[in-house]
């Protein structure tokens, strides 16, 4: 099969278009060709093996898996002999575990991490969703209509679904990101933007119910001011020494001043995928597709990724490798 190979960490040119061979579905897997695979944050990490915990999972030195991509839609080829909710012909999409595997015409996985994917999405609009999706849901459950919400890394991948989820809910919500994504995140639902080149949002002071940051870089000591009484900090993204001292130091800080500071983990499940897609449904969320390349494009479409100028998702149509 084609695949985007990866031998090592660093930029978009070491990823190369190679060849593997076809694998071979164990008897709880199931055999997905893969369609459409949608990049996040977490590709742009794993591809330089940066924040430091990028390289916990997924090997110190390099790549323990040499395929890149994690959120893919697709078409069931193949059923191990223990599966039985799936069948060939089946539409499906959703998250790889470790984040690997996606960027190839064929990927093995459980068929717990896959959901069916509704007629009315494309391939390419289902892939957007699994990971960015599962963060905001995990992230919003509690906005109600007024909460104060303040998404820092608001312009990304998960940020975008975070910002729409919460309007779509009532809050009032600040969308943090560089200057150019303003009105984008405004046509998101954001009604207040923070440049954070010129301006640091955690100097508000009392200001938010809830915090939900993508690209955490300040210490659970500090963060807890910008929050309102009763209001939470969740960290999703960041720093490796600040998802260190966020987990182990942040719930102590949140008893002592009566808020919540945390580290939120997102499971991965098929529940979790159509939760999700019952949102989308709804019309809660919409997903948004900046550009879609070929498969033989994937170090064009990580440069884009790791440039940041993406307003919504970059997709990878793998029929085209
Ligand atoms: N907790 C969990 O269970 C879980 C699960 C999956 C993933 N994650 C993590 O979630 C994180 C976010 O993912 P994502 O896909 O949304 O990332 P992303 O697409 O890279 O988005 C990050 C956004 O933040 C912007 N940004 C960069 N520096 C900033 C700063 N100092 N202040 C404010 N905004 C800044 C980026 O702009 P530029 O592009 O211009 O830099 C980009 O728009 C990743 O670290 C990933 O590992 C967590």
């Amino acid at each position: 099969m084609h695949a985007v190979i990866q031998d090592r960490y660093g930029g978009p040119d070491v990823l190369r278009l190679g060849e593997l061979p076809d694998p071979v579905p164990a008897a709880d897997e199931v055999l997905l060709q893969v369609r459409a695979v949608s990049l996040n944050g977490s590709d742009r990490e794993n591809l330089a093996g940066r924040p430091a915990y990028a390289r916990w999972s997924n090997g110190l030195r390099r790549p323990r898996h040499p395929v890149p991509g994690s959120d893919v839609a697709g078409v069931v080829a193949a059923v191990g002999s223990a599966v039985t909710e799936y069948a060939p012909g089946d539409e499906l999409f959703g998250e790889l575990a470790g984040y690997r595997g996606g960027l190839a015409e064929l990927v093995c996985t459980r068929p717990t991490l896959l959901a069916r994917k509704p007629d009315w999405l494309s391939f390419a609009e289902a892939s957007t969703i699994p990971q960015a999706g599962g963060i905001a849901r995990r992230a919003t459950a509690d906005v109600r209509p007024g909460t104060r919400v303040l998404v820092n890394g608001a312009g990304g991948a998960g940020g975008v679904f975070v910002v729409a989820l919460a309007t779509h809910a009532g809050a009032e919500v600040t969308a943090v990101d560089r200057a150019d994504k303003a009105d984008f995140l405004r046509e998101v639902g954001a009604h207040r933007t923070i440049d954070f080149a010129t301006e640091d949002w955690a100097d508000d002071r009392d200001s938010f119910d809830l915090v939900v940051d993508l690209v955490a870089e300040r210490s659970p000591f500090r963060v807890h001011r910008a929050l309102r009484r009763g209001g939470r900090y969740a960290m999703v993204g960041g720093l490796a020494r600040i998802l260190l001292v966020t987990a182990i130091a942040g719930p102590l800080v949140g008893l002592a001043t009566r808020k919540r500071v945390g580290v939120l983990v997102v499971p991965q499940s098929r529940a979790e995928l159509e939760a999700v897609t019952a949102l989308v449904a709804r019309g809660a969320v919409t997903p948004r597709i900046d550009h879609v390349y070929p498969l033989r494009d994937a170090p064009a479409a990580f440069a884009r990724l790791a440039a940041g100028d993406s307003m919504g998702k970059i997709v990878l149509d793998v029929r085209e490798g």
